[in-house]
């Protein structure tokens, strides 16, 4: 069995759809704990409500993000976490926290990766008039949103769309890609080539996830 820890800022659909798959298809992991950076993020409950254990590492509460970053990282080693899981995690982590977790760390970006890194991806998705958006899965490397890309999935933009209305199509895929490529991590599926990653021997370019407009 794996240790993983899940880290959050907000409301945590992310978080619940993997607590969610590694029961239903019985996961080869145990999810130790849900940790946010803050008291008040409403995904804390839901992961109460899912009977996960949570903890907070208040980033306010540490002057600077070293210091946030080692209070983390110890509580992090202390659970013995095999793989920390950012899911909606919006903190900048530091180059010292990414090598110290380097290959057991892995985000999930609401873009197809490098378009449109850093925050509000959607409004800037829709700002350029791409038709195609969606979200990446990628292996975290010091450079922010960058990384070994595990899984992508591309979404319509449609007529009509807001930032909400298109935040809310690429969280469904969200859903159905974070926690297929997090079980091919604790499966030891994953192997990094160059600066690419492999899926049982195959690019992971191959496996992209289409989804058609719903
Ligand atoms: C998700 O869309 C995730 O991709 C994004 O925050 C949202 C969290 O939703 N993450 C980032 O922007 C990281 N840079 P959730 O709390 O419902 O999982």
């Amino acid at each position: 069995m794996k240790t993983v820890a899940i880290l959050i800022s907000g409301q945590g659909s992310n978080m619940a759809s993997l607590v969610r798959a590694s029961r239903d298809e019985r996961w080869p992991a145990r999810i130790a704990a849900v940790i946010a950076n803050r008291a008040q993020a409403p995904g804390l409950d839901v992961a109460r409500e899912l009977d996960v254990p949570v903890d907070v590492v208040p980033h306010a509460a540490h002057g600077g993000r070293d210091a946030f970053d080692a209070a983390l990282a110890a509580r992090l080693e202390a659970l013995g976490a095999d793989l920390v899981v950012l899911a909606g995690f919006m903190r900048i982590l530091t180059e010292g926290f990414v090598r110290r977790f380097a290959g057991r760390l892995v985000n999930i970006h609401p873009s197809l990766l490098p378009a449109f890194p850093g925050l509000d991806t959607h409004a800037r998705a829709l700002a350029a008039g791409v038709r195609v958006h969606g979200a990446t899965v990628h292996l975290v490397t010091p450079t922010l949103d960058h990384g070994p890309i595990l899984a992508q999935a591309a979404v319509p933009v449609l007529d009509g769309d807001d930032a909400a209305t298109l935040a809310a199509r690429v969280l469904a895929a969200e859903h159905r890609i974070f926690p297929m490529a997090v079980r091919w991590l604790l499966e030891d599926r994953v192997r990094v080539v160059g600066e690419r990653a492999e899926i049982d021997g195959v690019p992971a370019c191959d496996r992209l996830l289409w989804e058609g407009a719903r």
